[in-house]
């Protein structure tokens, strides 16, 4: 069995998986309730938190799955990209773990991990068009095999979950601010403020932080003790995100003639996004897959996934041990 661990953030997740891939336990603890307090993640204490739950969250895993450490055969674990502190944490219980049982330690790219995520249920086909919008991401990739990556285009600000998170807060909505954005927008008028769509007309790359600054600036102008107004805002945003993503999304398709797309990464989550990609991609012969929201947001079950198919593709992981960056780990 393989015993994967994700601490790239603030989510600390374990699963133990079979060698061929079924899930035989997993468990995650968020840490939403501490960073809520301060309006995002706090490094320092994420890391910290990641620290105390550690331990628990293996045993857990190992009595739910009827297993013991003796039945491991390998440590899948998140090497980056990541918050160092918090990829340092499950870092060391992994090599640790591998160090003491003999075993192999596969260190895992966190962003392949999201890419794999629809492959926890689905078997892989290729070639497809990979789209990551999660916290600290916005990329779109060309997927041709396993782990032949082509990053066509990614943001040049903020990630959109980001977008998501900082509007999110400046109308004193929860955190992480997308399912409260999600939630409220689904009573608004998405065509109440007319936000911009930077970068939307040409290529693969993206930003976000100009939509940000627009949202902001209306924000300045409006009365939020009306609910109606915050609705309004929250669904002309999301539409403004969906509609850029979108736009990009069936330009590469066109451009590399694709027909699979998979939206991935945290706010794959939120219903209207994948609503908006499947209603467009319909007349265009396009195929969406959703990845369940528990999948989309950050989960250990998809860096064991990633580590399986390393396994299988005979994908050995460049790894040095006396490295302590987690960000210098490539995979060959
Ligand atoms: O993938 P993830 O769990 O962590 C990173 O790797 O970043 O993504 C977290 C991000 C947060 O910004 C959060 O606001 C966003 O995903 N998110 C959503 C939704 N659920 C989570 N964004 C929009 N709609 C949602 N329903
Ligand atoms: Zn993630």
């Amino acid at each position: 069995m393989i015993l994967a661990i994700e601490t790239s953030c603030d989510d600390t997740a374990v699963a133990v998986l079979s060698e061929q891939g079924a899930v035989m336990s997993q468990c995650l603890s968020s840490q939403i309730d501490t960073h809520t307090q301060y309006g995002g993640v706090v490094p320092e204490l994420a890391s910290r938190l990641h620290c105390e739950v550690i331990h628990s969250l293996i045993e857990t895993v190992l009595i739910d799955s009827k297993s013991t450490l003796k039945d491991v055969s390998a440590i899948a674990v998140t090497y980056g990209p990541g918050l160092e502190g918090a990829l340092l944490v499950g870092m060391t219980a992994a090599k640790t773990l591998a160090c003491v049982l003999n075993i192999p330690l596969i260190p895992v790219n966190h962003m392949q991990g999201h890419l794999y995520a629809y492959f926890i249920d689905h078997e892989p086909i290729f070639p497809y068009l990979g789209l990551i919008v999660s916290g600290g991401h916005t990329q779109l990739v060309h997927v041709t095999d396993h782990f032949e990556f082509r990053l066509l285009g990614e943001t040049r600000d903020d990630a959109v979950g980001e977008a998501f998170d900082k509007v999110a807060r400046q109308l004193g909505l929860g955190y992480p601010g997308g399912p409260y954005i999600e939630k409220r927008a689904s009573n608004g008028n998405k065509k109440a403020f007319n936000f911009p769509r930077a970068m939307k007309n040409n290529g693969y790359e993206f930003s976000f932080s100009g939509l940000k600054t627009a949202v902001l600036e209306v924000i300045k102008t409006c009365d939020l003790s009306d609910d109606a107004v915050i609705d309004d805002i929250c669904a002309s945003f999301q539409e403004a995100v969906c509609d850029v993503l979108w736009t990009k999304v069936d330009r590469a398709c066109t451009d590399y003639g694709l027909t699979y797309v998979l939206i991935t990464g945290g706010v794959a989550a939120n219903q209207a996004l994948q609503c908006y990609f499947k209603t467009h991609s319909k007349s265009k012969g396009i195929t969406i897959w959703s990845v369940p929201p528990h999948y989309c947001t950050d989960n250990a079950v998809m860096i064991g996934r990633v580590a399986i198919y390393m396994k299988k593709c005979n994908k050995s992981p460049k790894f040095d041990q006396r490295r302590v960056s987690p960000g210098e780990l490539t995979c060959n």
